[in-house]
């Protein structure tokens, strides 16, 4: 089936990385009258998976938390067809301990009650609407969030939180960019049929996986939030069975999580785990525990193709898997964050088979993130980020989209990265972003380094990551945005 790329918002297709400078936009509908207006007359400016990005003109997407649709004036028998993880969102009391976000086992900070946006803390306006700009420079980007803030009094909308973006470059200068701790990131993300080309050795993920109204992984098109077809007498969206016209064709969902990094806690914590027996710094073995923690090198370089040192030649190497090549996890940890996120080919049932790899095919997510904050160190260099003051605040503003969020981004969350019995392993999860204690008061601190004829653990990891806001989001087509502009009370 030829997907409809000019329904489809463009951040799908692409992470918009000729446009470096991005920010996020986080809106409270105070006047739905003139929210709805203000979208409409938006709509013609969204980016589509249709028309290749022009550098000349800011991007922009936009997503809608479930309390935004109702905003919107959403009817409440449309919106009970969404599925109940956007009805209850990301912090209700269940989810957000299955997430890692309740306070037994998160860094207190990091508990909802306590986050900067999207959390239960009473002073909070709830967040109902994402508006993500993408420019091509720091001068364009700060004219088009000037026009947008400019428009949002008359668009019925408030301001809850501007959030900025820091596309941190490689220093390969090839167009790669790192993260926080210094790791090449943006790697590995999912081919969709139709979309993409095949991404590595994996093969390419049917799009229903990431857009609504398509054949999933499963042979089967993905539940649709629908409304009755005589609240759209216009026929704005396509008509579905039972009665009913579809709402979620061509949208998605959207998964946002502020995700601060403790960056200078990150290396002091490595650097003393790698010390000689005299008590000596080892840069060289600080350097192999960090990209164990990870799976790569700093510079991209995974570490089943290259296990005992970084490699330039494979800073952008996604042709790998695990079963074939390192099922005991002596090249690359069987904990490391890159096996437990995507374990590709090490699945039940039969590792290594088609059947593993198509069950690793339902739990893919686009992960569309970018970071926030200046770099400790600009060239990441693990020296300098130890003698730095480390005062600000840095992290990932991690975005993933995906069409079914209990099974992609939850079941990922909660099954893999918090999982403390994870392929075997025991007390530990993973070691950049899991909790570091149970529920129960157990600890998970703990990292397992796989070898021969003895494995290395360490103990007493802290929290190198704590989660500032989040939520979970609809990303409309386009025809859905028409349709709720349109909405009359
Ligand atoms: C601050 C938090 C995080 C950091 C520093 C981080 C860092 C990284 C790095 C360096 C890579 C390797 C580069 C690449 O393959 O693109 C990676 C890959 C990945 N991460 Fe994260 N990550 C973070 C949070 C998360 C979260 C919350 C999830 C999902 C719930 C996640 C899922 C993934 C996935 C699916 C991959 C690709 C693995 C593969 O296909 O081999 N990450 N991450």
């Amino acid at each position: 089936m030829n997907l409809e790329l000019h329904d489809i918002q463009g951040i799908i297709a692409r992470g918009y990385g000729k446009h470096p400078a991005a920010a996020y936009l986080l809106l409270h509908v105070a006047e739905p009258v003139a929210a709805r207006r203000w979208l409409g007359a938006l709509i013609d400016r969204i980016q589509t998976c249709e028309q290749r990005p022009d550098p000349a003109v800011p991007c922009f997407n936009i997503a809608l938390t479930h309390p935004g649709l109702a905003a919107l004036g959403l009817d409440p028998e449309a919106l009970g067809t969404f599925p109940t993880e956007l009805q209850e969102g990301m912090t209700e009391p269940q989810r957000s301990r299955a997430l890692g976000d309740d306070g037994a086992a998160a860094d207190p900070k990091g508990t909802p009650r306590h986050w900067a946006w999207g959390g239960t803390g009473h002073q909070q306006r709830p967040v109902h609407c994402l508006l993500m700009l993408f420019a091509v420079s720091p001068a364009e980007l700060e004219l088009a969030v000037e026009a947008m803030t400019g428009s949002l009094a008359d668009g019925g909308l408030a301001l809850i939180s501007r959030l900025d973006t820091s596309l941190l470059a490689d220093q390969a200068k090839d167009g790669g960019v790192r993260e926080h701790f210094g790791f090449r990131d943006a790697i590995s993300q999912p081919g969709i049929q139709g979309l993409h080309p095949q991404s590595g050795n994996l093969p390419q993920v049917p799009a229903g996986e990431f857009i609504l109204g398509y054949t999933n992984a499963y042979g089967l098109i993905t539940e649709c939030p629908r409304v009755h077809r005589q609240r759209d007498p216009d026929g704005l969206l396509p008509p579905a069975e039972f009665g009913t016209h579809d709402l979620g064709r061509n949208g998605s969902y959207l998964v946002f999580r502020q995700l601060d990094q403790r960056v200078k806690a990150f290396w002091q914590f490595l650097d003393q785990a790698s010390r000689d027996p005299d008590g000596s710094a080892n840069p060289q073995r600080r350097l192999e525990l960090a990209a164990r923690l990870v799976g790569r090198w700093p510079g991209g370089a995974p570490l089943v193709e290259s296990p005992e040192q970084d490699d330039p030649a494979l800073a952008t190497e996604n042709s790998f898997s695990y079963q074939q090549s390192d099922p005991q996890g002596l090249r690359c940890p069987l904990g490391a964050h890159i096996r437990r996120s995507n374990p590709r080919d090490s699945l039940s049932p039969n590792p290594g088979s088609a059947a593993s790899l198509a069950v690793n095919a339902t739990h893919r997510l686009l992960r569309r993130g970018r970071t926030y904050g200046t770099p400790l160190s600009a060239s990441f260099d693990p020296e300098e980020i130890l003698r730095a003051a480390d005062g600000e605040q840095r992290g990932l503003h991690f975005i993933c989209i995906n069409a079914n969020i209990t099974r992609q981004f939850e079941f990922v969350q909660r099954s893999w990265i918090n999982n403390s019995q994870f392929n075997g392993l025991l007390d530990e999860t993973d070691p950049l972003l899991g909790p570091r204690r149970l529920p129960s008061g157990r600890p998970t601190d703990q990292f397992t380094i796989q070898g021969c004829p003895v494995r290395q653990r360490i103990s007493g990891l802290p929290s190198f990551v704590v989660v500032r806001g989040g939520a979970y989001f609809f990303l409309p087509g386009i025809a859905a945005l028409r349709y709720l502009a349109s909405l009359t009370p």
